[in-house]
């Protein structure tokens, strides 16, 4: 089996914000580690263009939606690809052939029973896709997400049978305690499973922008249902003339935000249950990036342009920061100052300045050449089972987790030049052999953490790493002590040079 990830599908009525690329760099960082452990990966990210949101928001600007489509779709895959993500495909609601799996898998549910012919009545909030309860209206029944006036809606419609799975649901969730992480998000979606599942409209009337219903034309898939179905759909028509659907389906894992929950931790297991398809191995949820207190979102106001703060700091910066100031799982809050700290302390300091001045020992004392030395065996016991600990805690999602693991190594090194002091060494020829053993131990904790660091900070690990005349990126090579000494090291630069911000609103 190989190993699939997923992000969410973006809706295409805005561009891309710093919240979106989190996910996609999380996802990012997961598929390349799993690439570096020989594993065989599929990672998929893409657009979500049907429905209201898109709708109403081609309908403000006087644009038809595919245009709009069009033009934001292009900007989340630039983004994707400014992030150095490698997602092996893009995928748009709006392509044919999702289409036809999502006409296809709807028609089965028809034919088998699971979606029959009712009347919704109630609320609907037009920019989430989704029907509110009168307890969720905040104040002059507005949406408590968007904030926006709701109107009461009455429409026939189709629709699933989601009641009817109330106790696979929680037979699912008793016997398969980690299917969503973190534990609180497990415990969130199995209360709202037990309070009591209503059956959801699978269908749309007011709205043509969608698939249209096989057995009734005028009405088109409720667009959650077919925003869904893209992590299945994928893989039938991401290589031609391939169904990947072999090797990669289930998912091992769905990322998403709490902001969707329910649909992937509910009504997604109860749509492929129905369908008699099998269920991903895992949907982990990541917190809010939080500015000011308040989740980044588009209808507050208060996005950042990723695209600005790259061109300022850099892809590899950005990445590092998304995941480092904000623990995977947990809300958390991002701002300038943080940015410019964790910069220069910990990227530009403490891994930056270690690399070039272990390269210039190297370079002064040793004409460029590893020693062919072992490291001192107390730093070998101490990072021993290091990689081992990074894969474990990325097994589980954790990817701050193992951004953490690395860094208290990149700190331990730090440490170990301040305690082995080689420019003394250097001074007193007794210590040649200390000497070589210091100079390789840098050389080496260097390329351990690169490898390990390579999936977040791909360019920098990158260049670290040829530096370092290393070829090897595998985890399998990534042992403390490992490597071979007797490599030439080559010209490094400044990983993380200094930035002066032209002004401070054009920084993060
Ligand atoms: N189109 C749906 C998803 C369909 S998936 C089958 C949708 N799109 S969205 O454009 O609103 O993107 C929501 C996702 O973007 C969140 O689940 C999360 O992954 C990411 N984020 C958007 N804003 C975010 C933050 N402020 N913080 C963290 N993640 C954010 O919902």
């Amino acid at each position: 089996m190989g190993y699939y990830v997923t992000t969410p599908i973006y809706y295409v009525n805005g561009e891309p914000h710093l919240g979106h690329v989190y996910t996609t760099v999380a996802a990012d960082v997961l598929a390349r580690h799993m690439r570096q452990r020989g594993e065989d990966v599929f990672f998929l990210t893409g657009t979500d263009e049907h429905g209201e949101p898109v709708a109403q928001a081609a309908e403000r600007e006087g644009v038809a939606p595919r245009e709009l489509a069009d033009r934001n779709a292009e900007r989340f895959k630039q983004v994707a690809e400014r992030v150095n993500a490698t997602n092996d495909f893009f995928i748009r609601t709006s392509d044919p052939e999702h289409a036809a799996v999502v006409t296809e898998v709807v028609a089965r549910l028809k034919r088998d029973g699971h979606v029959y012919a009712g009347t919704y009545e109630g609320w609907y909030c037009p920019r989430c896709a989704d029907f509110k309860t009168d307890a969720e209206l905040i104040e002059g029944d507005r949406c408590p997400v968007h904030l926006i006036e709701l109107e009461r809606e009455k429409e026939d419609n189709w629709f699933f049978r989601l009641s009817a799975f109330q106790e696979p649901l929680e037979r699912l969730y008793a016997d398969r305690p980690d299917w969503v992480l973190p534990g609180n998000r497990y415990n969130e979606a199995l209360s709202f499973i037990q309070g009591g599942l209503r059956d959801f409209s699978l269908s749309r009337a007011r709205i043509s922008w969608g698939v249209p219903v096989p057995w009734d034309p005028e009405q088109v898939v409720y667009v959650w249902v077919d925003a869904l179905l893209n992590y299945y759909s994928a893989l039938s028509y991401a290589r031609e003339g391939e169904d990947l659907r072999d090797e990669f389906w289930p998912a091992t894992v769905h990322l998403i935000a709490k902001d969707i929950l329910k649909f992937h931790a509910v009504f997604w297991p109860a749509i492929l249950m129905a369908a008699e398809l099998e269920l991903p191995e895992r949907v982990f949820i990541h917190g809010y990036l939080l500015m000011d207190d308040h989740k980044m979102s588009k209808s507050l106001g208060n996005v950042l342009d990723p695209f600005k703060v790259m061109d300022l700091y850099g892809t590899d910066a950005l990445r590092y920061y998304l995941l480092r100031e904000v623990a995977f799982g947990q809300d958390g809050s991002i701002s300038p100052e943080g940015f410019e700290n964790r910069y220069n302390t910990e990227l530009a300091n403490e891994y930056g300045n270690l690399a070039s001045r272990s390269l210039a020992m190297i370079e002064r004392y040793r004409d460029g050449v590893v020693p062919e030395a072992r490291a001192p065996a107390a730093l070998v016991a101490e990072l021993e089972g290091m990689a081992a600990a990074v894969c474990s805690r990325l097994d589980r999602v954790e990817v701050s987790g193992a951004l953490d693991d690395v860094w208290q190594t990149v700190r331990r090194l730090n440490r170990f030049v301040a305690e082995e002091t080689p420019w003394k060494l250097a001074k007193d020829p007794e210590q040649a052999d200390r000497l070589d053993s210091v100079l390789y131990a840098l050389a080496e904790g260097l390329r351990v953490v690169s490898v390990l660091l390579h999936p977040y900070l791909p360019a920098s690990a990158e260049r670290l790493l040829a530096a370092l005349g290393r070829e090897d990126r595998s985890i399998e090579g990534a042992r403390f002590g490992s490597g071979a000494g007797g490599a030439r090291i080559g010209e490094l630069g400044q990983l993380f040079p200094k930035v002066e911000a032209p002004e401070p609103s054009a920084a993060p």
